[in-house]
């Protein structure tokens, strides 16, 4: 067992606990926004993930089964899961007996047989530090969701966001042969097997779309003017009432301000705006005479350096998720699998609330179009492709 990928699993194991513990129990067990699972749910999930792929699957311990029907992802129905998830006392109390016989299992594992594909290069390991710091952003979702709710719409920004005109410095990829994908062990399923693309020549712009450009596309009537919008996303708009970013609010001197895990916070002109849903990326662009990247450009123009301010917010693609040539399920069908319906589009990049252990070229996020939660904003591609 590596003793540093071991340190961070402990650290990862640590935050979800103390995110959890930082909200008042009746705010722990309550779903803080209809997409997302109560904390508690989060950490009970996570224990049974490591109980699962550690205590059943390679130590043979015994299958519980009200535990496996309470922490599965395809167990309880969300809505279902505040009513029967365990207290924080309980959970934390599990957690610690399992912690306590977490090294000497896995280490028995390992020398009783090394070459499982879940131990050798120490992918288990790496596995659970990935799910974990994916479930410890999607708290960090929740919590921005319970700040909202209590916001008061009071706050003062010490300076006004202004819009500013759009302007894009688009990088030039040339065109021709590319590799993406990764077979490391740190990769996941849904990004093996590693493979050459041939694309066309395309321009990508060198940063996010700012805080200050969509507040201009938003001052231009964007969210109103329907030539900017596909017919689901109109119908995603009207329903939702949308027309600002998630956690965007206005004061009453009509001053915008932004919501985060903690509170208000100032909106920063050139950050990269985030909070928005991949009709909302999608109508941005149309305005601003572009286009999303496709998730093979984004991988390519990351890999040669061309992108500046990666991993403030996630980015939205302009493709469905889909598996690649060769696509092999591992360590579980439910990880990627089910997700390769059409219903659910790529994200490159990272927020700031993802782990490091995620960060990479070729980690592939995925997510249904309406959602808007997840810290995702959106980086332009030039609609007509580069000449050379
Ligand atoms: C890829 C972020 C959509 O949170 O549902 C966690 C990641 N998969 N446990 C999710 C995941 C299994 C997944 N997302
Ligand atoms: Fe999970």
């Amino acid at each position: 067992m590596d003793a540093s990928l071991y340190a961070t699993l402990q650290k990862t194991r640590d935050a979800a606990r103390i995110l959890a513990q930082s909200v008042p129990p009746a705010d722990r067990r309550r779903m803080l926004h209809k997409d997302l699972s109560p904390l508690l749910w989060h950490l009970g999930h996570m224990l049974y993930i490591e109980q699962q792929w550690a205590g059943e699957r390679l130590a043979g311990l015994a299958h519980d089964d009200t535990r496996a029907q309470l922490f599965r992802p395809d167990g309880l129905r969300k809505a279902e899961r505040a009513a029967r998830v365990p207290t924080f006392d309980v959970l934390a109390r599990d957690w610690d007996d399992w912690q306590g016989r977490f090294p000497e299992l896995l280490a028995s594992a390992e020398s009783a047989r090394p070459d499982h594909p879940l131990l050798a290069r120490d992918f288990l390991l790496r596995f659970l530090i990935q799910h974990h710091g994916q479930h410890l952003e999607t708290m960090h979702q929740a919590l921005v969701a319970r700040a909202l709710d209590r916001d008061t719409g009071t706050f003062r920004p010490a300076q006004t966001l202004r819009s500013a005109p759009l302007t894009f410095c688009y990088r030039a990829w040339t065109g021709g042969h590319g590799r993406i994908g990764d077979d490391r062990p740190d990769s996941y399923d849904n990004e093996r097997p590693s493979h050459d693309v041939h694309l066309p020549a395309f321009a990508i712009a060198e940063r996010p779309v700012s805080n200050a450009a969509y507040l201009r596309f938003m001052e231009d009537d964007g969210y109103r003017n329907n030539r900017y919008w596909t017919h689901e996303g109109r119908h995603w708009r009207d329903h939702a009432g949308a027309e600002a970013p998630w956690h965007w609010r206005r004061n009453c001197d009509e001053r915008w301000y932004g919501v985060d895990i903690a509170g208000p916070i100032e909106l920063i002109s050139d950050a990269p705006v985030s909070g928005l849903c991949a009709y909302e990326a999608r109508a941005f662009a149309r305005y601003a005479h572009a286009r999303l990247p496709h998730e093979a450009e984004w991988e390519l123009a990351m890999r040669d350096g061309l992108l500046l301010e990666v991993g403030s917010a996630w980015e939205w693609c302009e493709n469905r998720f889909y598996p690649y040539a060769g696509f092999r399920a591992f360590p579980y069908r439910g990880y990627s699998m089910p997700w390769f319906d059409g219903a659910h589009t790529t994200l490159r990049g990272a927020s700031v609330y993802s782990a490091d252990a995620t960060r990479r070229a070729s980690f592939r996020n995925f997510h249904v179009a309406d959602k808007r939660h997840i810290f995702s904003g959106v980086r332009l591609c030039h609609l007509s492709r580069p000449t050379h």
